[in-house]
């Protein structure tokens, strides 16, 4: 166990509406279970995180936490009601870490999946020094710049990444990037580390997995009911 006290924030307030007309997206379920709990059990399992702080759709935080509390053993949780925008939901989980806690994981709920290991390189990254710390891929597609329907440029692709969660942050980083970001004007970062970057800070990465995908679109759905089938323990 680390020494280390470290907190996972859950943005889990979002709509969902590229997976289509339901529930909010993290409380959709997968093999018979929310989203959001194996998100959270993902992040537990990897046994480097002491508190596990979800952002949850408006109206439903003592339901997510009745939720999460009788699916995962051993939890430590806080839930807080989300905001309109993922930057608000995670800045509304930020404001419920305890004060002794030193790094700060944002972990989306739609990346239910992300294994374990993915879990420890990012916080082995951040008690390493680094003060903010993504898990990435290398791109698989060719990508073309366009305007409108015209191909302007392909891009070279050798040193573009795709950038998957958990992020991993020193807390005092995460704050200010968050409180500048906001004083800025911007609401609506996609990320944390885009943050960090916009106010001038180093963001390492380290080696992410195709498992922590993000589950957007109908079809990320069933993909991800194939990968919990393939894992060992698989009912
Ligand atoms: N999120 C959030 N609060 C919001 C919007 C998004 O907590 N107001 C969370 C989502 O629940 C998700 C993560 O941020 O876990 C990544 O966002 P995304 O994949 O875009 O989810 P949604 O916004 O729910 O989906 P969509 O954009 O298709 O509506
Ligand atoms: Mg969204």
């Amino acid at each position: 166990m680390y020494v280390v006290p470290t907190a996972a924030i859950v943005p889990a307030a979002g709509r969902g509406e590229r997976l289509g007309p339901g529930a909010p997206k993290a409380l959709r379920e997968l093999a018979g279970e929310p989203l959001l709990v194996h998100a959270v059990r993902s992040l537990w399992s990897a046994g480097c995180v002491d508190l596990v702080v979800v952002a949850a759709p408006p109206g439903s935080v003592a339901a997510v936490e009745a939720t999460l509390l009788t699916a995962v053993e051993d939890l430590r949780l806080v839930v807080v009601e989300g905001g309109g925008t993922r930057q608000a939901s995670v800045a509304a989980g930020l404001s419920a870490v305890p004060g002794d806690v030193e790094i700060v994981l944002v972990h989306d709920a739609a990346r239910a999946l992300v294994p374990a290991e993915v879990v420890v390189r990012v916080v082995d990254a951040v008690r390493a020094g680094a003060g903010a710390v993504v898990p990435v891929l290398p791109v698989t597609d060719t990508i073309k710049q366009v305007d409108a329907d015209r191909v302007v440029a392909t891009v070279d692709r050798s040193s573009l990444r795709s950038v998957q969660t958990p992020q991993g942050f020193a807390r005092a980083v995460l704050e200010s990037a968050h409180s500048a970001g906001h004083s800025a004007g911007g609401h609506d970062a996609t990320d944390d580390a885009s943050l960090v970057e916009a106010m001038g800070g180093e963001v390492v990465v380290v080696e992410g997995s195709t498992e922590a995908f993000k589950v957007t679109r109908p079809l990320d759905l069933a993909l991800a009911e194939a990968v919990l089938r393939s894992r060992p323990n698989a009912p």
